[in-house]
C-alpha cells in the first residue's frame, strides 16, 4: 500500500479563506479580532514560528501585536505584560510562545492568562473543560490534527489511537480529544517498554515525542493513519518528523509529511482560536 499524504498545508489554505470571510463579517460588525503573541528570549525557532503566526494573522485581517522581550525579563515584569493584555479590550486572544527562559516559572505566567483569552489552551481551567468535554479553547496542534483527519473523512469513533510523547502542549491533549471522539485511546512515552508492541495496535499513530524517525516502517499496521508531528533534525542537520517518512508511506493509508503537514494547520488553528474568542466580544458588545 502507498499512503495518501495528507497535505496539512492545502487544509489550511481552505480553512483560512472560510476564516477570512468570518473576519470580515466581525470587521462589518465593529470588531477586529485581536491577537497578542510575546516572545520572551533570542530561540531562533521561536522568533520563527511567532513571524509565521504573526504574517499568518496580518493575512487573514487580524489585528496582530508581537511583544518581544529581553532574555533576562523578569517574572513579574512578564506577569504585568500579560496583565494590561489581559485588560486591552482590543485583544483577543494572548499567547506567550514557550519554552520560556529558565529563571521564569511557566506555569505561573501560563495560570496569569485570562481563560476567555488562552488561545493556546494551556490555562488549567481550560484544559480541565477540555478534560470534562466543555466547549473551550483547544490547544491548537491537537486540535490541528483533529480538523486534518475530518477534513478527510478520516473515521475516529471505536478506533485505537495510539500517541507517542506525552507534553502538555500537544500528546496529553491530543489523546483526550480524541477520546472525547470516541476513540479508544493508548499513552506512549520515552519510558514505554516495548514501543513498538503498542505502535503496531494503532489505526491513528499521531508521533509527538521531538524524536527524528523515532517511527519505522516496522513499527506501524499495514494501513495505519499516521501523524507526525515532529519538527526536529537528523544526523545531517535535515529539517525531520518523528517519522521514517520513506519507510512508512509503503505501509500507512494516509501519512503526514514534515514540513506542509501538521505544522500549518496549527497556525491556522491559533487564528480559528482567536475569531472564536473574538466572536465571544462581538456577542457580548452586540447584546
Ligand atoms: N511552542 C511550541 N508549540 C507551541 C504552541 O503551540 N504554543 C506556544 N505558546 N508555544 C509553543
Amino acid at each position: 500500500m502507498s499512503a495518501k499524504t495528507l497535505s496539512g498545508k492545502d487544509a489550511a489554505s481552505r480553512l483560512q479563506n472560510e476564516m477570512r470571510q468570518q473576519v470580515d463579517q466581525l470587521k462589518a460588525q465593529g470588531v477586529i479580532p485581536g491577537l497578542a503573541v510575546i516572545i520572551v528570549g533570542n530561540n531562533p525557532a521561536s522568533k520563527l514560528y511567532v513571524r509565521k503566526k504573526s504574517e499568518a494573522s496580518r493575512k487573514l485581517g487580524i489585528y496582530s501585536r508581537v511583544i518581544e522581550l529581553e532574555e533576562d525579563t523578569s517574572q513579574s515584569r512578564l506577569l504585568s505584560v500579560i496583565e494590561s493584555l489581559n485588560e486591552d479590550s482590543s485583544i483577543d486572544g494572548i499567547l506567550v510562545q514557550l519554552p520560556l527562559p529558565k529563571h521564569i516559572d511557566e506555569t505561573e505566567i501560563i495560570e496569569h492568562i485570562s481563560p476567555e483569552k488562552d488561545v493556546d489552551g494551556f490555562h488549567p481551567l481550560n484544559i480541565g473543560r477540555l478534560f470534562t468535554g466543555e466547549d473551550t479553547f483547544i490547544p491548537c496542534t491537537p486540535l490541528g490534527i483533529l480538523k486534518l483527519l475530518q477534513e478527510e473523512h478520516i473515521p475516529i469513533e471505536g478506533k485505537h489511537a495510539v500517541i507517542v510523547g506525552r507534553s502538555n502542549i500537544v500528546g496529553k491533549p491530543a489523546g483526550q480529544l480524541l477520546l472525547n471522539e470516541h476513540a479508544t485511546v493508548t499513552y506512549c512515552h520515552s519510558r514505554t517498554n516495548q514501543l513498538s508492541y503498542f505502535t503496531k495496535q494503532a489505526d491513528i499513530l499521531i508521533a509527538a515525542a521531538g524524536q527524528a524517525k523515532l517511527i519505522t516502517g516496522e513499527m506501524v499496521k499495514e494501513g495505519a493513519v499516521v501523524i507526525d508531528v515532529g519538527n526536529s533534525f537528523d544526523e545531517n542537520g535535515n529539517l525531520s518528523g518523528d517519522v521514517d517518512f520513506s519507510q512508512v508511506k509503503d505501509k500507512a493509508s494516509y501519512i503526514t509529511p514534515v514540513p506542509n503537514g501538521v505544522g500549518p494547520m496549527t497556525i491556522t488553528m491559533l487564528l480559528h482560536n482567536t475569531l472564536k474568542a473574538a466572536k465571544k466580544r462581538a456577542m457580548i458588545e452586540g447584546e
